[in-house]
């Protein structure tokens, strides 16, 4: 009795340990597997995400993530990003763009991180980690000091020495008009047909509903919209659409 009672136990144990060294070897291979993924891959793939949109609607750039964000926002490789954006633009103009020459070759560009810089302010507030104080942002943008985006800058005076009427939407405030033209003629800017900002009665609408509408006035006008170029989607959706596309990187804040 004693002996059968003492196999059974043995079987027991060998049973248990068995089921152990199983649950052991699960938890060691999940540890592994998140392990391999450091922060920065978790940044960049949050950034890369955000840059297809994927990720949409985000209030504020993750915690975990907001130094990652601020130093890509502020290094060599956001500068070679918008670069390659712009040789891309550069090569659909002179491979795909024959212009009609009739007055109504139309280019759309965003102002803020399109033609001129918001980095600067956001550097001083959490580079995104906050949630957006638009009051502050405006107060920043009415001082006109938004540096140029430099390759945006050669490539807006190359898209008006083709021929395009150039048109800058921005979802801006009326209220900044005066600031931002200023602004953008001390970062080198002239010569746009227009600046379309937000009245009034725009605010309630959404940026991409806004956007289109704005789109819809220049092709009821007879314009040919050849290109837009821009750092938010919300410039790029609903109709009527232009022929292509550019999409800057910005990971600092999402419009929609
Ligand atoms: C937003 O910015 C304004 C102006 O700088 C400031 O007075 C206000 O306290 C800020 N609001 C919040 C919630 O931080």
């Amino acid at each position: 009795m004693a002996r059968n009672s003492l196999f059974l136990l043995a079987m027991l144990l060998t049973l248990l340990i068995g089921l152990c060294s199983a649950d052991w070897n699960i938890l060691n291979q999940r540890k592994k597997a998140v392990s391999g993924i450091s922060l920065k891959n978790y940044c960049e793939s949050w950034r890369i995400n955000v840059e297809v949109n994927n990720i949409r609607g985000f209030e504020v750039v993750p915690q975990e993530c907001i130094e990652y964000i601020g130093k890509y926002m502020t290094s060599s490789q956001y500068k070679a990003d918008c670069q390659r954006a712009v040789e891309e633009c550069q090569l659909y103009l002179s491979s795909f763009c024959t212009l009609k020459g009739d007055g109504k070759d139309a280019w759309i560009f965003d102002v803020d991180d399109t033609l001129i810089s918001t980095v600067p302010y956001f550097k001083k507030h959490g580079f995104g980690g906050h949630k957006l104080n638009i009051t502050s942002l405006e107060e920043w943008m009415q001082k006109s000091k938004a540096p140029a985006i430099e390759h945006t800058l050669t490539l807006f005076h190359e898209i008006k020495e083709k021929g395009f009427n150039i048109f800058l939407i921005s979802t801006r405030r009326e209220s900044l008009r005066d600031a931002t033209v200023d602004n953008l003629i001390k970062e080198g800017y002239h010569g746009w047909s227009g600046l379309v900002l937000r009245g009034l009665e725009d605010e309630n609408k959404n940026v991409q509903n806004y956007k289109a509408e704005a789109r819809k006035r220049l092709v009821k006008d007879g314009y040919r919209i050849w290109g837009i170029i821009g750092d938010q989607w919300s410039s790029f959706d609903g109709t009527p659409a232009a022929k292509r596309t550019f999409k800057l990187p910005n990971s600092l804040y999402y419009i929609s």
